[in-house]
């Protein structure tokens, strides 16, 4: 789907370290721990390209992976860290917003939400970043095989509801394990169909 090669190409901390907004972008956005960087390597096919971690708020740069010759991948910063100093927080919080409102070539937000929790208070405030942006996002929701099969619909209806109250979000839900490979190649045909 990818013709080129992925490789991490550089940790961004402030806006004129971004690099040239030449190819279509599509960023991971999600809590602290909800398995962005899982998701990327699960989905480049590539174990420990994207650094994941048990220790919550591992990713504290933008990171910006090649995804053949015509994308980026861009794995952001976890939100909701409640062990962060608050500096840490505020700083990266001016980071993301700057990059989710101001970066011409992001095609789509990847919003990542645990099949566990659903959308939280948190979310919301990302969400409605994105819509003020007008920043079109897809939740992908992730860590599937720690939900059974049966108590996954209450958790999908939620997600839904709170959709439906922004105007920006992509109808389509996805569902993902990247322990299990659930929903990867879905996510692969999105990505390889944004231009
Ligand atoms: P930050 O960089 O801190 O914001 O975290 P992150 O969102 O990048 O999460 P990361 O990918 O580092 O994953 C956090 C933890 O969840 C790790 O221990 C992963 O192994 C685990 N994890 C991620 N995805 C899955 C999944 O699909 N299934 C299961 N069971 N565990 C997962
Ligand atoms: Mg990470």
């Amino acid at each position: 789907l990818f013709a080129g090669p992925v490789e991490f190409l550089k940790g961004v901390v402030a806006m004129d370290g971004l690099p040239p907004a030449d190819r279509a972008e599509i960023c991971f956005a999600g809590r602290s721990n909800v398995g962005k960087s899982s998701l990327i390597n699960a989905l480049t096919g590539r174990k420990a390209l994207a650094r994941a971690s048990n220790t919550p708020g591992r990713t504290q740069e933008i990171n910006y992976f090649t995804l053949g010759e015509r994308h980026y991948l861009v794995d952001l910063p976890g939100y909701g860290y409640a062990e962060a100093p608050v500096a840490v927080v505020e700083k990266w919080q001016r980071l993301l917003k700057a990059y989710l409102a101001g970066r011409q070539t992001l095609r789509r937000a990847f919003v990542l939400i645990d099949t566990r929790h659903g959308v939280k208070a948190v979310d919301e405030e990302i969400l409605r970043l994105l819509d003020g942006a007008a920043v079109t996002f897809q939740v992908v929701m992730t860590k599937a095989d720690k939900v059974r099969e049966a108590d996954r619909a209450k958790v999908l209806d939620q997600v839904r509801a709170a959709l439906a109250r922004h105007p920006a979000a992509f109808p389509e839900i996805v569902l993902t394990s990247s322990e299990k490979g659930d929903g990867i190649a879905t996510l692969r045909a999105i990505i390889a169909g944004i231009g």
